[in-house]
């Protein structure tokens, strides 16, 4: 007989030994132990203490030495395992078609675009959405505003119709398209673009859990900026004139204050985690097309 206390110990150690990677979702191997005995279990992400004594059923014993095998052996993220994933207050359906959601963009969406929206935005566009997640969290908040989730894969975008109808909201729309190329000039106040921005010497060395994500999702270059520059010029032709880019690019943002080196990026203080985060003004926008790259 084995109790949920002892299935944790004993799951987390296997973890440990290995060592896993945390960084989908999970600050460390006691959480993802916990969420892995819990799903093995079938019994919900918040289910509080007072189960540590109980005995685990064989099936979910069995459903566990699987879950332990694709996580510790074939390196899976756990997200992936057990296919949901949460991000701020919300639970997302979740497998390899899409990223594991993890964008610091969430803050912003939290933070209602303040301090940098003066007005009210009425369409905001998830760019690059893979499953959804930040457009919806993005239509739950503003209810009052239209969403454009867009990205130019069909299976991501299928798993984002997936999370759409879990949530419902009403305000959200899916788009394929590449890029902005799908948006009317002037027609968006806000952008939340998370495009893949993964250089070549960080693609390299990432440990074998991200190999289990869409490669397209992650690879973007040499420098890490394959899609950044043609978004910053599409970026300053779909914005309205008092329109921001909220742009995530990660570690690669030393290659995009070296490819401009004349304008001063405005990098977020994330308190919820994360770097690589900055906010372009529509105007700011324009310089940087037409003068701040070039020496
Ligand atoms: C970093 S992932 C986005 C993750 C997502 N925002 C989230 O929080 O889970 C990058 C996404 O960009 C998409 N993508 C790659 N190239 C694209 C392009 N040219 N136009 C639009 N989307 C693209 C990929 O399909 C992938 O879903």
């Amino acid at each position: 007989m084995t109790t949920f206390q002892e299935a944790i110990d004993t799951t987390k150690a296997t973890l440990a030994a290995v060592p896993i990677y945390c960084g989908h979702g999970y600050d460390s191997v006691h959480d993802e132990a916990v969420a892995l005995v819990l799903a093995a279990a079938r019994m919900s992400a918040t289910t509080d203490k007072s189960v540590l004594g109980a005995v685990l059923e064989t099936t979910a014993l069995e459903r566990l030495a699987d879950f332990v095998q694709q996580r510790a052996i074939h390196r899976l993220p756990t997200a992936y395992i057990i296919g949901k994933a949460w991000l701020g207050p919300l639970e997302f359906v979740c497998d390899s078609r899409a990223l594991v959601p993890r964008s610091p963009l969430m803050e912003v969406i939290a933070a209602d675009y303040q301090p940098w929206c003066t007005r009210t935005p009425r369409h905001i566009v998830d760019l690059c959405c893979g499953g959804g997640s930040l457009g919806i969290l993005a239509a739950l908040n503003r209810p009052d505003a239209v969403i454009t989730l867009s990205d130019i894969d069909v299976d991501a975008l299928n798993l984002a119709r997936e999370n759409l109808l879990m949530h419902a909201p009403p305000n959200a729309r899916l788009l394929r398209a590449d890029l902005l190329s799908g948006i009317a000039p002037r027609s968006i106040d806000v952008i939340l673009a998370n495009p893949p921005y993964v250089d070549g010497e960080d693609m390299q060395a990432l440990p074998p859990e991200f190999g289990h994500e869409p490669n397209r999702a992650l690879a973007a270059g040499v420098d890490g900026l394959l899609l950044v520059y043609r978004l910053l010029a599409e970026a300053a032709d779909c914005l309205d004139e008092e329109g921001h880019l909220f742009l995530e690019v990660g570690n690669s943002w030393t290659a995009l204050e070296e490819a401009f080196p004349h304008f001063a990026f405005e990098w977020l203080d994330l308190e919820w985690g994360g770097h690589g985060v900055c906010v372009i003004a529509q105007q700011e926008l324009q310089y940087l097309r037409y003068g701040a790259g070039s020496e």
